[in-house]
């Protein structure tokens, strides 16, 4: 049988060069802030990843905050600002207890703003429209006096929808207001270039980037401060403590120098094999809706809803057949509760409940295309003849 990964959202496979950067730099074991030559050796490459992570986002190195991943910077970002900027301020003081966020955040950004809500902060949800979008009027009208930190991601994970950042942000720094964005899903296939969206805080995650689990990065701008989520030692100027993750920082280092040579190929053929897969399915398949934006979207993401069916039956079938594919976010499909961001598009819950997430990656071909449409048809006539909605519309 077949086997086709298509969860490249959910994680990503280690590239093969960066694997072999890994099992290069194995024995290298010395601390990176002892001064003697193990030490000094392992700094020298925590520093050349960090050069090269920056030059991915066209950011100054100094600029780079290594983490564990994506879930804690954008955590040392929401709890790190509000930390930093809001206590010592008068209680009306300009700049205090509100964020701005919008419905479709990564549940690391959603659950960190409830967090802040229940101590007290005041969180506005912008909404987005039926493709997930944002519109850049609501955050001019959110914005008050009160608010600290504008956070929009850049990508969505599950339906791929890409934000206008640029023009978000430009809105957050007319206003003084700090602008973050999760990038998490945008690194490697958009551009991410940090100067051009002029954001303050960026968070970025190695495991969707073809390095291994457990390493992270936050871009903060220079002359921006921030308070850290642990205390300890000196490492990362002293806003992410504990012992550098040495290998995993000289894999995410590894990762975005391969992403930012590959970057201009790679896009496009994998724009190329979501639009071959979304096509047939429409050609192929009765009843089914496009979730996300149309060309506003991450390229190797394709967000379907299935009418009348589970989107958990779906997922289990085409397991059985090899094919890997997703029902919403991998942190939420644990739960039985329709995801929060197709809920924001204004899908009702069957048609939430029939959605499929199919996020394509390098390793994917045509080949892995047609196999999904030979394949996925059936599926879905087969779960459509046994459902009652299905029948219940047939008469
Ligand atoms: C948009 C987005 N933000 C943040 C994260 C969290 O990243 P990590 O798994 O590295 O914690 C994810 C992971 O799925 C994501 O998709």
């Amino acid at each position: 049988m077949r086997n086709v990964y298509l969860d490249n959202n959910a994680t990503t496979p280690i590239h093969p060069e960066v694997q072999e950067a890994i099992k290069e730099a194995l024995p290298i074991y010395g601390n990176a802030s002892s001064h003697h030559s193990f030490g000094q050796e392992a700094r020298e490459r925590v520093e050349d990843a960090r050069v090269k992570l920056a030059r991915l986002i066209n950011a100054d190195p100094s600029e780079i905050i290594f983490t564990s991943c994506g879930s804690e910077s954008n955590n040392l970002v929401l709890k790190g600002v509000t930390c930093e900027y809001v206590p010592c301020k008068p209680k009306d003081a300009p700049g205090g207890r509100h964020i701005v966020t919008s419905q479709i955040e990564h549940p690391s950004v959603k659950n960190t703003a409830n967090c802040l809500e229940q101590r007290g902060f005041k969180i506005t949800w912008l909404p987005v429209d039926p493709r997930g979008l944002v519109d850049p009027e609501d955050l001019k009208k959110a914005i008050t006096r009160q608010t600290v930190l504008v956070t929009v991601m850049l990508g969505n994970n599950e339906i791929g929808t890409i934000e206008p950042i640029q023009e978000l942000c430009a809105i957050a720094r007319e206003h003084g207001v700090f602008f973050h964005t999760d990038a998490v899903q945008a690194l490697g296939k958009v551009q991410v270039d940090v100067k051009e969206l002029e954001v303050d805080f960026l968070s970025l995650s190695g495991h969707k980037l073809y390095a291994p689990k457990g390493i992270g990065a936050l871009y903060m701008k220079k002359g921006r401060m921030i308070c850290p989520l642990f205390h300890g030692g000196h490492q990362e100027g002293g806003l992410r403590v504990g012992t550098e993750n040495t290998l995993g920082i000289i894999a995410l280092g590894k990762a975005a120098e391969v992403a930012r040579r590959d970057m201009g190929q790679e896009a496009p053929r994998i724009w190329a094999l979501r639009e071959k897969l979304r096509q047939g399915i429409e050609k192929l398949i009765p009843d089914v809706r496009f979730n996300g934006h149309p060309e506003k979207v991450l390229p190797g993401t394709l967000n379907v809803s299935f009418l009348y069916v589970e989107g958990e039956s779906i997922l289990l079938r085409l397991s059985g057949k090899g094919i890997a594919v997703s029902t919403g976010s991998a942190c939420s499909s644990g739960s039985l509760e329709p995801s929060h961001v197709l809920l924001a598009l204004g899908l009702i819950h069957e048609e939430a409940h029939g959605s499929i997430r199919f996020s394509l990656g390098r390793e994917n071909t045509e080949q892995d295309v047609d196999y999904v449409l030979e394949v996925l048809p059936g599926v879905i006539a087969d779960l459509r003849k046994m459902s009652p909605l299905s029948r219940a519309r047939a008469g």
